[in-house]
């Protein structure tokens, strides 16, 4: 009888839980979805540091090390995983040792106690922040709500997250990001186009209470694009939306 191949992704009946902790929804899945959607390039990439913002139940930084983990040539890699809820922290660590894998996991605000340390030396960071639009106040409350509240038009965090990724990725870093179209993620492609990036659609998925959008961005210094683009916001965000439409015309097909 043949040995049945290692699991991929995370075993959902295996994901810790607690009341207080983002449970894996559809904008988790859909995040996974675009990490084994690009997992040869993640391969071929040969990652020595990857790091999850915001791990919640550990869902995600458990799919990205199994995915990794048993083909790459370079055993050593390191996996970090940071949550402002100390309960998410607990939740993630019990998940990971539920699928017999490691990360350093971390109770923090979004990475600022790693940032001097591992400045420029991340290979790949996914987030899933809290994106949804709420009243300014809901942002950074205690427990669950800190899962989701993103304040005016869902940015407060990710706008803080983007200067801090930046600094954090190695010169061959990828970048990761879950939006929704109410987040402008046009805008958040342009802001990170000022800072030397490209980037593209990697998972677009409707739901019946959201249009998520999967993003991934690397260094891409190509600096006569860059100021041609940068420009202008009106014809980068023409750009996203053409980008967007054939997207998801590509899926229909
Ligand atoms: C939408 S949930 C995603 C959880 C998990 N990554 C997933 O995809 O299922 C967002 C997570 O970010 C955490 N979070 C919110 N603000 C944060 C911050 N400033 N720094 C780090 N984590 C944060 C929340 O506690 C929550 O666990």
């Amino acid at each position: 009888m043949s040995e049945k191949p290692p699991p991929e992704i995370a075993d959902i009946m295996r994901v810790s839980s607690h009341r207080e902790v983002y449970e894996p929804c559809d904008d988790s899945f859909a995040l996974v979805d675009a990490l084994l959607a690009d997992q040869t390039n993640l391969l071929n990439h040969n990652p020595n540091l990857c790091m999850e913002i915001g791990c919640g139940s550990g869902y995600v930084i458990t799919s990205l090390i199994l995915l990794l983990k048993p083909k790459l040539p370079n055993n050593n890699v390191h996996y970090l995983a940071t949550d402002t809820n100390p309960l998410a922290a607990r939740v993630t660590t019990e998940t990971l040792e539920a699928h017999g894998v490691e990360a350093d996991v971390i109770c923090t605000d979004i990475a600022s106690c790693l940032e001097t340390r591992l400045a420029g030396s991340v290979d790949v960071i996914v987030v899933n922040p809290p994106y949804v639009p709420t009243p300014e106040y809901e942002v950074g409350m205690e427990g669950i709500a800190s899962a989701w509240a993103g304040g005016e038009n869902g940015r407060s965090v990710i706008d803080r997250m983007l200067p801090v990724v930046d600094r954090l990725l190695s010169e061959k870093g990828w970048f990761y990001l879950v939006t929704l179209t109410s987040n402008y993620p046009s805008e958040i492609c342009l802001m990170m186009r000022k800072r030397g990036y490209a980037w593209r659609i990697m998972v677009q998925r409707s739901t019946e209470e959201e249009n998520l959008v999967i993003l991934k961005f690397w260094r891409d210094r190509d600096e006569e694009s860059l100021e041609k683009e940068a420009s202008s916001s009106a014809s980068f965000a023409s750009e996203f939306s053409r980008s967007l439409s054939s997207f998801m015309e590509k899926q229909q097909r």
